[in-house]
């Protein structure tokens, strides 16, 4: 079987951890280079060590201009111009909106939302014409204490229908995959104790078999659908892949 992305070119925010690490290897085994960021080293080099030569891994933070440049400096100099960026670093973090820290609030909003459209405005002199942007927003149900980060989330889908518009003259697409609850490291890291992990995690997935936790293969797939020549008609989109969470 043909590749679907041989020798394309793809970097991928957050791709040390959870969804951005499942759409590096899966982009991989389609025959993409894949360049990696994340602020720790170690997880991205556990990646490049599955194809030394077709990988770049680059350190820094996405809440940082300066870092965002050298990553597309470092890029452009490896691989060339870039073909799909997944701006996937994420975070998020339990509180209720009347009673969350402004500091917790607007970290999420730095890395979120001003992360991700920091990571595409920087990229856009980088990107080859056809090129695919594939966001990740992500809609939590209401009331379990993530309204800032549903607020966060909002704000990328809402970004990427704009740029969306603004790119389609360079035939570049810009979409949106929306997880429900999905199982990575990031429920690890909302600053509450494994139990209550747990029990958020059982409040936020629906009555539905099928809206149990979701994996990170499970969205890496679609992210693979709209990075390739199949979904070239396909811009300004936003994909839930939550089981049917949001619907039962
Ligand atoms: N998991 C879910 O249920 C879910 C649902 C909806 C949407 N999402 C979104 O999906 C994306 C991936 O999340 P995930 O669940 O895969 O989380 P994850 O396993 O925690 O991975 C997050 C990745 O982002 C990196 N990161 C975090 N802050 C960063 C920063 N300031 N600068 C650079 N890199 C940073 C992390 O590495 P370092 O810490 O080393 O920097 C890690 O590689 C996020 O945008 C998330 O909001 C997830």
């Amino acid at each position: 079987m043909p590749q679907t992305l041989l020798n394309k070119v793809a970097v991928i925010t957050g791709g040390g951890s959870g969804i951005g690490r499942a759409t590096a290897e899966l982009f991989l085994s389609e025959g993409a280079k894949v360049v990696l960021f994340a602020r720790s080293a170690a997880p991205l080099e556990e990646v490049a060590a599955l194809a030394p030569a077709r990988v770049l891994t680059v350190t820094g933070d996405v809440t940082v201009g300066e870092d965002l440049a050298r990553l597309a400096t470092a890029t452009s100099r490896r691989f060339g111009q870039t073909d799909i960026l997944v701006p996937a670093a994420g975070i998020a973090r339990l509180a209720p909106l009347v009673h969350a820290n402004a500091s917790e609030i607007d970290l999420q909003l730095q890395v979120n939302f001003l992360g991700t459209l920091n990571t595409v405005r920087t990229f856009v002199p980088h990107l080859n014409s056809n090129a695919a942007v594939i966001c990740l927003s992500g809609r939590m149900r209401e009331g379990c204490g993530l309204g800032a980060f549903n607020a966060t989330k909002a704000a990328v889908a809402a970004t990427a229908r704009s740029l969306a518009v603004e790119l389609a003259p360079r035939r570049i697409r810009v979409n949106c995959i929306a997880p429900g609850p999905t199982d990575t490291l990031m429920w690890r890291k909302i600053g509450v104790s494994p139990k209550q992990t747990e029990q958020l995690l059982a409040k936020l997935t629906g009555p539905l078999k099928t809206a149990q936790l979701g994996t990170p293969q499970d969205v890496a797939e679609v992210a693979l659908f709209l990075a390739s020549e199949s979904a070239g008609h396909v811009t300004g989109q936003e994909i839930v892949v939550d089981g049917g969470n949001a619907a039962g």
